[in-house]
C-alpha cells in the first residue's frame, strides 16, 4: 500500500495569560481548517499546539496571586484546552513546556550547543541599583546615580551564556532569499532582511540568573535557559527529538508550516533557523506570518463596544459562526477588524441567506413534491451542464487556494457554488414545473440541488464543524458522509434518500436587537470587572499584615523644626532640609517634596520625622531620617504637622 504523505503544521505555543479573546483563537482556527483540509486530501497530518509556560512574567503573576506557579498555570491550561474543545480544534498533540520530556530535551540541546562551541559563557554588564533591583546602562545614569531613586549604583556583571547567532547570519539571508516559499507572505521577507539581518546579528543572550522558573542549564544550574530557546524547540521536542523515541521526529520533521502572528516572525525566521542550523536539523518548509485581528486599532481585547470573548460568541451564535467569520473576513496575511456588526452580517448574509436557506428550501420542496424522497434524475436541460461544471470545478479551485493559503478565497470558491445553486432554483422555478405537472424535469432539478448541496457540505467540513453534519442529516446521507475528497464527483449520490426538515441550520438575526443584547452583555462585563477590582482593593486593605505594638515602638518619631532648606541640584523632586530635633545639632534630611513645597515654605515649620531610619545617601547627600507626609492616589503630598506648637524633639506616640 502506498504510504500517505505526511503534513506537519504548528501554531505558536500560547502564553498562559488567561486572557483569551477571539484574536488568540485566530492562529488556531486557521491551522485547524488547514489540518482538516489536508486530512481529507489524504495526508497523514500532525497538528501541534500547546503552552509556553516558563519565564519571569508568569512567575511574578502567580506569586502575586499567592499560588504555586505550576498550580496556577495548570488552571489556565485547562481553560485553554476547554476553549480549543469548544472551537473543535483537532490538534494531534498539546505540548506544555513544563512537560518532563520537553525540559529534558531542552537541557540536552543546550548542552550539545555548548559542547560544540555554539554557546559560550560571558557576562552581561550594567550598573545595578540594589534597592530598585534595576540594571542601567552608563548613559541612563543621572550624575552617575540611579535615575529612579538617585542612590549610588554599582557596576555589576551578570554572568550569562550567549548563542553565536552572528555565525549563521549569511546562511539565513541565503535561506530567505533563495527559498521564497520559506517565509511568507513576501512582505515579511523584506522586513527581516532589511531590519534585522542586513544590519547584522548580535550574539544572543540565552540564559538568566535572576529567577529560576525555567529549564536549568545542566552544567551550571544557577542559570535557566532563555524562554524563547525553551519555546521554539517545542516544535521538535513534541516529536520526541532528544528523547529515547524520536520516531515521530523522523516521520514528520521538517514542519510543513509554522503558522505564527506577525509579531513573532523574527523569532521563527531568524533565531529558529539559526538554532536548527547549529543542531544540523533541516529547515522547516514554511514560516507564515499572518496579520492581526484588530479591535478598533488594538490587537488586544480591551476594545470598547465589541464582544471579544470566544466563549460568549460561541455559546450565543454557534461555533461555526465564529469559525466562519475568522476564516472568511480577514484577507489572510493582513490585519483585519472584528466588530459585532460585521460578525452578525456574515451570519445573516453568507450563512443564513445563502447556505441555510438553500438547504431548507430544497428540503422543503423534496418533501412537498416527492414525499420526502430524493428522486432519480430524469429529463436533462442545457442549464444543468453549467451547474454541474461549476460544482465539479469547485474542489480544484478550493484546493488551489488552500495550497496557496488563500483561505478566504477558498471559502469564496465554495460560496460561488452555493450562490449558483440558489440561482438554479430561480432559473428552473420548481414550483412552476410542479404546477405544470412536469415531474420528469422536476425530479432532475431536485436531484441536482440535493447532490450539489451534499458536495458543498462535504467540502465545508474542514471549515465548519457542526453545519455539514446537520446538512447530511437533512439529506439523509449520514451513512455516506465522505471523510475524504475522493468521490466528490457530481452524480455519485444514490437517489432515494429520505430528507428531513428539522430546524434551520442558521436563523436570521435581527441585527439591531442582537447589537443591543451584545451591548448589554458588555455593560454587565464592565460592571463585573469593576466589582472584581473593588473587591480586590478591599481585600488589599485587609491583607496588609497587622503588626504588634512592640514592632510599632521600634519606629522613633519626633517633632522637628526646619531651620534651613534648599533645592537639591539637578533633582526636580528633592529638597534638602536642616532640621532641629532637640539633639544639640541639626540633622540633614532629603525629602521628595519639591513639587509641593518651596524651601521658603519649609523654613520655620514643625514636621514629624522618623529619626531612627538608617541613613542613606541621596544624590550624594547623607540623609539622616525621613519627614512624614500624607499622599493621595494621585501622588499629591501634604506634610504632617502637630496641631499645636510643640518643642523640637517632642516625641510622637
Ligand atoms: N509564546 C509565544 C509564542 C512562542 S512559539 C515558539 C507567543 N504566545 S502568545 O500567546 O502571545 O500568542 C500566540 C499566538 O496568538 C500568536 O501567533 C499571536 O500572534 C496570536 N495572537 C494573539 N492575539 C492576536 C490577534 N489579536 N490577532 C491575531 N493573532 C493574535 O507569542
Amino acid at each position: 500500500m502506498e504510504e500517505k504523505k505526511k503534513f506537519y503544521i504548528t501554531t505558536p505555543i500560547y502564553y498562559p495569560s488567561g486572557h483569551w479573546h477571539i484574536g488568540t483563537c485566530y492562529t488556531t482556527i486557521i491551522c485547524d481548517a488547514i489540518a482538516r483540509f489536508k486530512r481529507m486530501q489524504g495526508f497523514d497530518v500532525f497538528y501541534l499546539t500547546g503552552t509556553d509556560e516558563h519565564g519571569q512574567k508568569i512567575l511574578k503573576v502567580s506569586q502575586e496571586a499567592g499560588v504555586p506557579v505550576k498550580d496556577y498555570i495548570d488552571g489556565i491550561v485547562n481553560e485553554l484546552k476547554d476553549l480549543w474543545k469548544l472551537l473543535d480544534i483537532s490538534y494531534d498533540k498539546f505540548i506544555r513546556t513544563t512537560d518532563d520530556y520537553h525540559e529534558k530535551a531542552v537541557a540536552k540541546i543546550f548542552q550539545k550547543l555548548y559542547d560544540q562551541g555554539d554557546i559560550y559563557k560571558s557576562s552581561y554588564e550594567g550598573w545595578y541599583c540594589t534597592p530598585c533591583e534595576s540594571f542601567w546602562t552608563k548613559t541612563q545614569l543621572v550624575d552617575g546615580k540611579c535615575p529612579d531613586c538617585g542612590r549610588d549604583v554599582q557596576l555589576m556583571k551578570e554572568e550569562s551564556y550567549f548563542f553565536k547567532m552572528g555565525k549563521y547570519q549569511d546562511r539565513i539571508i541565503k535561506l530567505i532569499e533563495e527559498n521564497p516559499d520559506f517565509l511568507q507572505p513576501p512582505t515579511r521577507q523584506n522586513e527581516m532582511i532589511n531590519n534585522f539581518l542586513k544590519p547584522g546579528l548580535q550574539d544572543l543572550c540565552v540564559s538568566r540568573t535572576s529567577f529560576d522558573w525555567g529549564v536549568k542549564v545542566p552544567f551550571d544550574p544557577k542559570h535557566v535557559v532563555y524562554v524563547w530557546i525553551d519555546a521554539l524547540t517545542n516544535y521538535i521536542t513534541a516529536l520526541g527529538y532528544g528523547s529515547d523515541d524520536d520516531s515521530l521526529f523522523k516521520k514528520y520533521w521538517p514542519a510543513d508550516i509554522h503558522m505564527v502572528g506577525k509579531e513573532i516572525v523574527r523569532f521563527h525566521s531568524i533565531i529558529w533557523p539559526a538554532l536548527l542550523m547549529a543542531l544540523d536539523i533541516p529547515m522547516p518548509k514554511k514560516v507564515y506570518g499572518h496579520g492581526w485581528l484588530l479591535f478598533g486599532n488594538d490587537k488586544m481585547s480591551k476594545s470598547k463596544g465589541n464582544i471579544v470573548d470566544p466563549f460568549i460568541l460561541c455559546n450565543n451564535y454557534g461555533v461555526d459562526s465564529l469559525r466562519y467569520f475568522m476564516l472568511r473576513e480577514v484577507s489572510f496575511g493582513q490585519d483585519g477588524s472584528y466588530t459585532n456588526e460585521a460578525f452578525l452580517k456574515r451570519i445573516n448574509g453568507d450563512l443564513c441567506n445563502d447556505l441555510s436557506n438553500l438547504v431548507s428550501r430544497t428540503v422543503a420542496m423534496v418533501e412537498q413534491y416527492f414525499g420526502g424522497e430524493i428522486p432519480a434524475p430524469n429529463v436533462k436541460d442545457a442549464i444543468d451542464d453549467d451547474l454541474i461544471a461549476t460544482i465539479d470545478s469547485m474542489y480544484g479551485e478550493v484546493s488551489d487556494n488552500m495550497e496557496k493559503l488563500y483561505i478566504p478565497e477558498a471559502l469564496e470558491s465554495i460560496w460561488k457554488v452555493i450562490r449558483r445553486l440558489n440561482k438554479y432554483i430561480d432559473e428552473t422555478a420548481p414550483w412552476a414545473l410542479n404546477k405544470e405537472g412536469n415531474k420528469d424535469r422536476l425530479s432532475t432539478v431536485m436531484y441536482n440541488l440535493c447532490e450539489g448541496i451534499r458536495i458543498v457540505a462535504t467540502i465545508l467540513q474542514p471549515f465548519l464543524t457542526k453545519s455539514p453534519a446537520k446538512i447530511f442529516e437533512k439529506l439523509g446521507v449520514e451513512d455516506g458522509v465522505l471523510t475524504s475528497f475522493d468521490g466528490l464527483k457530481f452524480g455519485t449520490m444514490n437517489p432515494g434518500n429520505k430528507v428531513s426538515k428539522g430546524e434551520n441550520i442558521f436563523t436570521r438575526l435581527d441585527i439591531n436587537k442582537e447589537l443591543a443584547a451584545m451591548d448589554k452583555i458588555l455593560e454587565e462585563q464592565v460592571a463585573a470587572a469593576k466589582a472584581k477590582q473593588e473587591a480586590a482593593t478591599s481585600d488589599n486593605v485587609v491583607k496588609v499584615p497587622e503588626i504588634g505594638i512592640e514592632e510599632f515602638e521600634k519606629v522613633q518619631l519626633k517633632v522637628g523644626k526646619v531651620v534651613e532648606c534648599q533645592k537639591v541640584e539637578k533633582a526636580d523632586k528633592l529638597l534638602c532640609s536642616k532640621i532641629d530635633l532637640g539633639e544639640g545639632r541639626l540633622r540633614t534630611i532629603v525629602s521628595g517634596i519639591a513639587k509641593y513645597y518651596t524651601p521658603e515654605d519649609m523654613v520655620g515649620r514643625s514636621v514629624i520625622v522618623v529619626t531612627n531610619l538608617k541613613p542613606v545617601k541621596l544624590r550624594g547627600i547623607l540623609s539622616e531620617g525621613m519627614v512624614l507626609c500624607a499622599s493621595d492616589e494621585n501622588g499629591k503630598l501634604a506634610l504632617i504637622t502637630p496641631s499645636a506648637d510643640m518643642p523640637a524633639g517632642a516625641e510622637v506616640r
